[in-house]
């Protein structure tokens, strides 16, 4: 069995008061501590709550970002660079969410992402860079195709992995409480980190975390964390209540 630190990353998306954001933070930190654990436990945080998270947060968890600017800061408004994402204390930055890559306001693209990563792992962040297919994509027995080209555009622009994590997140599971099967799931990370091993290397195929995101909640985490190439999860929103603690305990 391959050692990979188990990981659990919350995805709070654009939810949250200030008010709500430190009751959950408060109840967050009362949990076991995983100090010494085998797991990483990381909340991705709305832009304007990541300096409240960075402060309030217990020091055995991280802080990510959801979306980055693509190099440094300047004359572009409305963005956030990694700087400031640094400056806010987040070690992390989700890319490529399917809400990112799909929703018609934002339709980013994978070259677009891919670019986002390499500068963004360039400046020393860590990168949750988010895959999967489409509902129709999968009736049209296209999942592969779509992670594997979602993959090559993260090959073509980054060549250091040791801060990346993929999240394999099918998006007909997302929100829908349709989560995928534990063998449905496997069969993807395993397909995801065969294609790794051909096409980057067997090292990082080995060493290379895959999460699965998609409707895990506190009653499905347990089954989908036996399968051997599920190393955690990236959860939406369970990940806004204080059961989330559950989940980042199914690394036991
Ligand atoms: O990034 C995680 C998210 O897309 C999953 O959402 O609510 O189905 O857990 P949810």
């Amino acid at each position: 069995m391959a050692d990979r630190t188990f990981f659990v990353g919350g995805n709070w998306k654009c939810n949250g008061t200030k008010d709500s954001i430190v009751e959950l933070i408060d109840q967050i930190n009362e949990g076991p501590s995983i100090k010494d654990a085998p797991v990483e436990a990381v909340l991705g945080v709305p832009f304007p709550y990541m300096s409240l998270v960075s402060e309030k947060l217990r020091d055995d968890w991280q802080v990510s970002a959801q979306n980055c600017w693509t190099g440094d800061g300047g004359a572009y408004t409305g963005e956030v660079s990694v700087d400031m994402i640094a400056d806010c204390g987040a070690e992390w930055i989700i890319l490529g969410h399917s809400e990112r890559r799909h929703l018609d306001v934002l339709k980013e693209t994978d070259e677009t992402i891919a670019a986002k990563a390499a500068y963004a792992l360039g400046k020393g962040m860590k990168v949750m860079y988010c895959i999967g297919e489409l509902l129709s994509e999968r009736e049209a027995d296209q999942t592969l195709a779509v992670c594997e080209r979602q993959m090559q555009a993260l090959k073509e622009a980054v060549s250091d992995y040791s801060n990346v994590v993929i999240a394999y997140e099918p998006v007909w599971a997302i929100g829908t409480g349709k989560v995928a099967t534990p063998e449905q799931a496997q069969e993807v990370h395993e397909a995801v980190r065969s294609w790794v091993k051909e096409n980057i290397s067997p090292e990082v195929a080995e060493s290379i975390r895959i999460l699965y995101g998609g409707s895990v909640s506190p009653g499905n985490c347990d089954e989908l964390s036996t399968k051997p190439d599920v190393d955690g999860f990236l959860v939406g929103g369970a990940s806004l209540k204080p059961d989330f603690l559950k989940i980042v305990d199914s690394y036991k």
